[in-house]
């Protein structure tokens, strides 16, 4: 317990407490005299108050020059204080519940039966008045942004920063910052926070095991952006390592690295969490189609500046195509509502059509809806891919929004095929779990139907209400990106002319983007003769530039200063991956030839890539016998001898790819042969051809 919090003891004390906090958040320029009469009480009391708060690190004093002897000190609300007045904040709001539940009761026998926190958001969600946010006013996070800077500090990592904006706005609301162990073990186990609200998304703060070593529970830290601008505050009340496969099942449903937020957990988050409230400074930084982001609040207010009562928010990860659009029309007609866009444009699902395209395609669209009834926002959250729970989540968060029905679809945030090929859920599995908390939730649950195009009426229906013997055309999103990466046709009847033609311009067809050949396989396995005759193969054919990211090239121009332990292959692989992936985006073509013993860093490359285009890995699978055998370079003599260290397949490991588009036998094979194989397995690609 914070040690205002055990000063302060009666509820009139606590009160006049945040009342005070509440004023130096407000007003921290104001004299004393003027505090003291905006919070009615005498010169005397004032002092002894703010004393005590400054005792107890919630409050600041500074000295001020001017010449008036009565403005000598000025007082500012700290970190800490500001996460004690949201808590005095809550408690008071609590009493007060409990207060009008007593007296309910004595009034009609019963008890209300309202939850103070869910009943708060409710009432406020009828009347779209504002939610609470984390953010302290304007003048003191210009101090707070001050003393941060001396605070120890986390860089945020992109996911971070996506549940940050979302804590701060109230687009999680009720949460006021990263999960206590308590709070996180109560939303793994069973996804109630540890006061019994449903939340059931874990928001943590990953850190490396060595900057948790460095801070203390009790301590506050600076949270900053990637480019070091201090967002928020956090007052760690908690640091604790989770048992992630543990997390991994619960929340996910498997411990299967083939789901990418539990590849995430286990591959890209840090060891330990951090917990605690967050005071918020300012909003990240975003300079794309800022017109269309809007918090919580600010969607609330626009909702109420309409008079829009009823709305119905479409989730979407994907470009919207005609039977999307015939949908939410739909929906908002039978719900009587007005219709919100809502799309994802923090993080998706790795491969996902990037968010400038989409946003651009969600603007042609938005052409087709009557304009007085339809709006589009964008909402910065990192996704999850956690389908039933997702769909809970999305709920929630849209409740915070001012929406009061969510559309959910077949497989709602779906992550695809586990590691045995199977759906890691069933169809329908995120409409249940939504059915089961609707009430609770607050926000009503309208179905997906799955619309077809009826070719005899020349319209979308729902496909369960299509009788036999009509012919129903259907293109799935496998068979839409094949149509585009082959330069195809896609029917007017599918999608809008001028989403086609925004989907084309970023998505070229495969013979004319960039894509990166990636070999892997032993010292001495022959990647990098390989690597060299594809190149001049595919220098010959011309269309598009080619450069060689060879192993030792790499290590002399790139990576001079690294050795091979584990953490610097993988830093070796990731710049590797790093030069490609901006190749790839520029539309040429990178051909890599590390060894890359690590099955994780290959995989998280191939996600880089994957963004802007193919990823090809072959594996040289000529065996460690067959490369000892050869040792060109006489490494393998001195790895046996023991004077190199660390050798790869001698003393130290190589993960076999399990699924590389193609693996080479080099046993009695020439180069050119193997060579040749490679431009075959373009080919049928499609990323090279006569366009090329
Ligand atoms: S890694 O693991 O991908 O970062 O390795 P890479 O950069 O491809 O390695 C480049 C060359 O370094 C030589 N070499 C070693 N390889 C493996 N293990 C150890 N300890 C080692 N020390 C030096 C080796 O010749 C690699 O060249 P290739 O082209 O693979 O034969």
């Amino acid at each position: 317990m914070p040690p205002a919090a055990e000063k302060a003891t009666t509820p009139e004390e606590e009160d006049l407490l945040f009342r005070l906090l509440r004023q130096l958040d407000l007003a921290p320029e104001a004299s004393q005299r003027a505090t003291a009469a905006a919070l009615g009480i005498s010169l005397g009391r004032l002092n002894a108050q703010l004393r005590a708060a400054a005792e107890a690190g919630l409050v600041k004093v500074t000295e001020r020059d001017g010449p008036d002897k009565r403005l000598r000190f000025a007082y500012s609300i700290t970190s800490r204080g500001a996460a004690e007045q949201s808590r005095l904040r809550d408690q008071f709001l609590g009493r007060k519940f409990a207060e009008y539940d007593a007296l309910h009761a004595e009034l009609t026998g019963t008890t209300s039966g309202l939850n103070p926190f869910q009943h708060r958001t409710k009432t406020m969600q009828n009347q779209h008045a504002p939610i609470p946010e984390l953010y302290v006013s304007h003048e003191s996070a210009q101090k707070l942004k001050v003393e941060a800077a001396d605070l120890p500090s986390w860089d945020l990592t992109p996911r971070q920063i996506c549940d940050l904006e979302l804590l701060m706005n109230g687009g999680f609301n009720p949460l006021k910052g990263f999960l206590s162990e308590e709070d996180y073990n109560g939303v793994v186990e069973n996804m109630r926070l540890a006061d019994g609200t449903l939340w059931p998304m874990p928001i943590t703060l990953d850190v490396s095991q060595k900057f948790a070593d460095s801070v203390e529970p009790g301590q506050d830290i600076a949270l900053r952006d990637q480019e070091g601008v201090i967002l928020a505050i956090l007052s760690i009340t908690d640091r604790f390592t989770p048992n992630k496969a543990k997390e991994a099942e619960k929340v996910f449903g498997a411990d299967d690295v083939a789901h990418p937020a539990v590849n995430y957990l286990h591959n890209v988050a840090g060891p330990v969490y951090l917990g605690g409230p967050v005071i918020g400074i300012q909003q990240p930084v975003h300079y794309d189609f800022r017109a269309r982001r809007d918090t919580p609040n600010e969607l609330r207010a626009y909702f109420r500046k309409l008079g829009w009562r009823k709305i119905v928010a479409f989730q979407t990860r994907n470009p919207l195509h005609r039977a999307h659009q015939e949908l939410t029309f739909r929906a908002a007609k039978e719900c009587q509502a007005n219709l919100l866009i809502h799309p994802v444009v923090g993080m998706t699902k790795p491969g996902d059509v990037d968010h400038f395209t989409r946003v651009r395609c969600y603007e042609a669209v938005l052409d087709k809806y009557p304009a007085a009834t339809t709006t589009m926002s964008l909402l910065p959250l990192a996704m999850r891919m956690a389908g039933p729970r997702e769909a809970v989540w999305h709920g929630l968060i849209r409740k915070n929004h001012g929406v009061t029905h969510f559309i959910v679809g077949r497989d709602h945030a779906g992550p695809g095929s586990n590691s045995k090929g199977e759906d890691f859920y069933g169809p329908y599995d995120a409409q249940d779990l939504f059915k089961e908390h609707e009430e609770e939730m607050g926000i009503e649950m309208v179905p997906f139907k799955h619309m077809v195009y009826v070719q005899e009426r020349a319209q979308y229906e729902p496909a369960d209400e299509i009788e036999e013997g009509v012919t129903v055309l259907n293109i799935s999103g496998t068979e839409l990106r094949r149509r585009l990466a082959e330069g195809l046709e896609i029917p007017d009847w599918f999608s809008f002319p001028d989403v086609v033609s925004e989907l084309r311009r970023t998505r070229p067809p495969r013979a004319k983007q960039g894509f990166t050949v990636f070999f892997t396989g032993f010292s001495g396995s022959g990647k990098s003769t390989i690597a060299n005759a594809l190149m001049v193969k595919l220098m010959e054919m011309g269309g598009r530039p080619v450069t060689l990211l060879d192993g030792d090239i790499v290590r002399k121009n790139l990576s001079s200063e690294l050795g091979f332990s584990k953490e610097h292959r993988d830093l070796n692989i990731r710049r590797i991956g790093y030069v490609a992936s901006e190749i790839t985006k520029n539309g040429g073509i990178a051909i890599c030839a590390p060894i890359a013993p690590y099955a994780t860093t290959r995989r998280a490359v191939r996600e880089d890539i994957e963004s802007y285009g193919a990823f090809v890995e072959v594996h040289v699978a000529t065996t460690i016998e067959e490369c000892e055998k050869r040792d060109r370079k006489g490494l393998y003599k001195l790895a046996r001898e023991g004077k190199i260290k660390e050798f790869t397949g001698i003393s130290d490991p190589y993960d076999v790819p399990e699924n590389p588009e193609l693996r080479l036998d080099t046993d009695g094979v020439d180069v050119d042969y193997c060579a040749q194989q490679v431009l075959l397995k373009l080919e049928s690609m499609g990323l090279i051809g006569a366009e090329s």
